[in-house]
C-alpha cells in the first residue's frame, strides 16, 4: 500500500502530516511510505530524517502521487495556476482537514473524483477516538501559543516580582471557554506566573478550572448545565447571555489579557465581547481570539490580523499550531496513525473498518470503488 505525504502549500502552513518517528509504525501495518521531498522543512524534519526511518523521498509530484493508495494532508488539496492537486488525486483515499461547509468548492471539486475522504474535523467526540483527534491536538497547542504570543505582545511581565526597586504587579487573564485550548491557556497563564479567571457556560468545566488553580466566574443560572447530552456546549437563553454580557463586562475592565475560545459545534462562534467592552478595558490591553476563525469571540475580531483599537491589541491568529510545527505535526501525525491503527487487523491495514463509528463518521466522500 502506497502512502504519499505531500508539501503543504497553503501560505502560512508550516506543518507535515507525517512526521519521521511514526514512518516505521507504518511500514509495519504494511505500507510503503513516499514523502515528497522537503515536506517537513517547515516542521523542522528533513528529508534524511524521513529517509533514515525508512521513507522513500519524492522529487516530482506526478511520481509521488503516482498509485498511491492513501494520501494524507494536513490542509485541504490546493489548486492553482501552477500545481493542482485535485488533478493528481485519483482512485486513491484522502484524510485531511476539509471543512466542507467553509471549503463548498473544494468539496464539490473533490465529491467529482474516483476517490474517497476523511475529514478529521468530523472526527466523534468519544473516549476510544481522543487519541485519532486533530481538533484536540491542535487546540492544545493553540491555547499554549496564545498566551505565549499574549505575552510578548503585552508591554508588562506576567509574574509578580518584588524587586529592590518596587513591586511588578502580575497580569491578570481571563480566559473564555474551557475546553482544550481554554484549560491549556489557563495552565500555561498560570505557569507564567499571572493570575487566572476563566468562564464557561459549561457548569462542569468549574472543577477542572480551579483543579489548573484558575477562579471560575459563573453565572447563576438554576437548572441549566450549559451542555447537551453528549457533553457539548449549547446555545444559552437570552436571559443567561444577559447575565453572562453583564458579569463579562466587570470581569473584562479588570483584565489586562483575554484568550478567548468559545466555540458551539456546527454554529458561528458567540460573540461575547462587545466593542463597548474593549473600550473598557486598559490601554495596552491584548484579546487573542482563538474562535477568529469562526467569526471571532470579539466584535472587533479580523481572522489573520491584528487589530489595533484604541491601544489595545486584539489578535485573530491565522494559524496558531502551525507556529508550533514541530510539536503540532507530530501530534497529527500520531492521531493519524491512531486512526489507522484502528481498522487494523493483526496489526495490517488492508481496508478502512466501514462498519466502525470513527471510519463512518468520518468519511465525507466515498465514491471509490476497489
Ligand atoms: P470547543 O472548541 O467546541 O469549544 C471550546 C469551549 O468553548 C468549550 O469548553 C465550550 O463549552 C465553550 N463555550 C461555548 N460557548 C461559550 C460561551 N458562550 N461562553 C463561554 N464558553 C463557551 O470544545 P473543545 O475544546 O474541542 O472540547 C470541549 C470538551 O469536549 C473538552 O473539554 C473535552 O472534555 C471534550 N472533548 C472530548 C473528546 C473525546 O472524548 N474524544 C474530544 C474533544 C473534546
Amino acid at each position: 500500500m502506497k502512502l504519499v505525504v505531500p508539501t503543504e502549500l497553503y501560505e502560512n502552513e508550516s506543518r507535515v502530516s507525517i512526521t519521521p518517528d511514526i514512518i516505521p509504525s507504518l511500514i509495519k501495518m504494511g505500507f510503503k511510505v513516499f514523502v515528497q521531498s522537503n515536506a517537513g522543512l517547515g516542521s523542522s524534519y528533513t528529508d534524511e530524517d524521513y529517509k533514515k526511518s525508512g521513507a522513500v523521498i519524492s522529487f516530482k509530484l506526478n511520481d509521488l502521487y503516482s498509485k498511491a493508495d492513501l494520501v494524507v494532508k494536513v490542509q485541504r488539496p490546493f489548486k492553482q495556476k501552477k500545481t493542482d492537486e485535485f488533478k493528481l488525486l485519483n482512485n486513491c483515499s484522502l484524510i485531511t482537514l476539509l471543512y466542507e461547509q467553509k471549503f463548498k468548492n473544494e468539496f464539490s471539486s473533490l465529491k467529482k473524483l474516483n476517490i474517497n475522504v476523511f475529514a478529521l474535523e468530523k472526527m466523534p467526540r468519544i473516549s476510544r477516538a481522543q487519541s485519532m483527534d486533530v481538533l484536540s491536538s491542535q487546540s492544545n497547542l493553540s491555547g499554549y501559543k496564545a498566551v505565549i504570543d499574549a505575552a510578548s505582545l503585552f508591554n508588562k511581565a506576567f509574574p509578580l516580582m518584588m524587586t529592590s526597586a518596587g513591586t511588578v504587579a502580575p497580569a491578570k487573564v481571563l480566559v473564555i471557554g474551557a475546553g482544550v485550548a481554554g484549560l491549556q491557556a489557563i495552565a500555561t497563564a498560570k505557569r507564567l506566573g499571572a493570575v487566572v479567571s476563566s468562564f464557561d457556560v459549561r457548569a462542569s468545566t468549574k472543577e477542572q478550572v480551579e483543579s489548573l488553580g484558575a477562579k471560575f466566574v459563573q453565572v447563576e443560572e438554576k437548572g441549566d448545565s450549559g451542555e447537551t447530552s453528549a457533553g457539548y456546549a449549547k446555545e444559552m437563553s437570552a436571559s443567561y447571555k444577559k447575565k453572562q454580557a453583564k458579569l463579562l463586562e466587570d470581569s473584562i475592565a479588570k483584565t489586562d489579557i483575554v484568550i478567548t475560545t468559545a466555540l458551539i459545534p456546527g454554529k458561528p462562534a458567540p460573540k461575547l465581547i462587545t466593542k463597548k467592552m474593549v473600550e473598557s478595558m486598559k490601554v495596552g490591553s491584548v484579546i487573542i481570539d482563538l474562535a477568529s476563525e469562526f467569526g471571532g469571540n470579539c466584535e472587533l475580531t479580523k481572522h489573520g490580523e491584528t487589530v489595533n483599537f484604541k491601544s489595545k491589541k486584539i489578535v485573530g491568529p491565522q494559524n496558531l499550531p502551525a507556529s508550533v510545527s514541530q510539536d503540532s505535526s507530530r501530534l497529527f501525525a500520531k492521531n493519524v496513525i491512531n486512526f489507522l491503527m484502528n481498522s487494523c487487523e493483526s496489526g495490517k491495514f488492508a481496508d478502512f473498518n466501514w462498519d466502525d463509528e470513527v471510519v463512518k463518521d468520518t468519511c465525507v466522500i466515498r465514491n471509490l470503488k476497489k
